[in-house]
């Protein structure tokens, strides 16, 4: 099987140690699960990773504080449409070096003073490592800043806006591979060779249960006909689901805006995908070896939008709809930015050419600009209809 012949990687002491004593194997989401979030040695845990361009990925918002302006007007817009007399929350989930929080604190105060006067951000990290780096960077967040845990803010629901940039796809995926005749849990298995170095393997594990198949069926993969070759391998989300359950709870009402790589079931599960959409990335560099050097890479995969409206729509959330980053961010005035840009006098020609391309990548089809934003809707009073007319859904502004 192809997910078996994939190459070797030593197994650094601290995993081979917990690999022996879970017997030698364990799922891939518990791997993924150790990798990022483990508090000593994940990447995001240990705080090693760095986003931004000068670390190891780079994200909208850490382009430069354009993609904040831009999304701004949406923010406000949900914000108005909560209750008049409330208290408000703009909460950000896995908010990373916290330029996006940042940012739009700030745009929210130069634009919107009465609403950011009511208005405290809250960040909702689990990663001790990243919370202390977002800590030093909002200093100077002109808004009240503080750090909760969806736990802690369920015992006092919110109002507000819930932000997740890039956050869902952090999230521990299930690998399942098809052997030929069953579909498998794939694992990540300590291989040990007297007088070799210990190495990681991953391996096709038990095979599914019969609840976990019936799961397969709306993706597509259960169909007559749609056999795929054996050791074709994807992934499931079943984190996601908790996810969005306790995101529902933290927030009493309000909107949550998920903006994520995501593709729809059919481009995801397609045959052709053989070996599902997981990357590992590290200083500006791109991988599908996910075993190498756990706990240096960040692991990302992407979501699965019918998973991801399914699993939301159970936990109570009302979809308002998607669209691609591209058209979105047209719809919220990039091109009017974009031609702005032109007129404005007294900046440095590399100041205004580095705006220009970030604009530009933001909406680049082939990357940033395909990313997906979904907003889905929850009202503390049942029958309410809640927000809508989102801005991000509109048709652009004529320019
Ligand atoms: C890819 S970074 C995105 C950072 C930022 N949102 C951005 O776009 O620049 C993922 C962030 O989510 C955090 N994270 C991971 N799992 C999380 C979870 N279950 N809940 C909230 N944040 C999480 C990570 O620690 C990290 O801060």
């Amino acid at each position: 099987m192809s997910s078996a012949a994939a190459p070797a990687h030593p197994a650094p002491a601290w995993l081979a140690e917990r690999l022996r004593a879970a017997g030698g194997a364990v799922p891939f989401r518990t791997y993924m699960q150790w990798a990022l979030h483990d508090p000593e040695h994940g990447a995001y845990g240990s705080g090693r990773l760095q986003v931004g361009p000068r670390g190891d990925f780079v994200t909208s918002p850490s382009l430069g504080p354009d993609f904040a302006a831009l999304l701004a007007p949406q923010i406000a817009q949900w914000l108005q449409q909560q209750s008049a007399d409330q208290a408000l929350a703009l909460l950000e989930a896995g908010p990373g070096e916290g330029d996006l929080a940042l940012q739009l604190a700030r745009e929210l105060v130069a634009g919107w003073p009465e609403l950011a006067a009511r208005t405290t951000l809250v960040l909702i990290e689990p990663n001790a490592g990243m919370a202390e780096r977002q800590r030093e960077r909002l200093r100077e967040c002109p808004l009240p800043c503080r750090w909760k845990s969806f736990a802690e803010l369920a015992a006092q629901p919110v109002c507000g806006v819930l932000l997740a940039h890039e956050v869902l796809d952090a999230l521990a995926v299930e690998r399942i591979v098809w052997d030929g005749t069953l579909w498998r849990r794939q694992q990540v298995a300590l291989h040990e060779v007297p007088n070799a170095e210990l190495s990681l393997r991953l391996e096709p594990g038990q095979p599914l249960a019969p609840q976990e198949l019936a799961q397969l069926e709306p993706l597509g993969l259960l169909q007559p006909g749609s056999q795929r070759q054996p050791g074709w391998c994807t992934e499931l989300h079943p984190e996601q689901a908790l996810w969005l359950e306790a995101a529902a709870a933290a927030l009493g009402s309000g909107v949550l805006l998920v903006i994520d790589y995501a593709h729809e079931a059919w481009r995801y599960y397609a045959p052709q995908r053989s070996n599902g959409t997981l990357m590992a990335y590290r200083n500006q560099q791109a991988s599908t070896e996910l075993l190498q050097e756990p706990g240096c890479w960040d692991l990302t995969a992407h979501l699965c939008l019918e998973t991801l409206e399914q699993a939301a729509a159970e936990a109570g959330w009302r979809s308002l709809g998607q669209r691609r980053q591209g058209e979105a961010l047209l719809a919220l005035g990039l091109a009017q930015r974009l031609h702005g840009l032109q007129q404005q006098s007294g900046v440095g020609l590399d100041a205004l050419l580095g705006r220009r391309e970030a604009l530009l990548r933001l909406v680049d089809p082939h990357t940033l600009g395909d990313f997906r934003w979904a907003a889905f809707a929850r009202s503390a009073a049942s029958g309410d209809p809640g927000p809508s007319d989102a801005l991000f859904l509109q048709d652009p502004p004529l320019t």
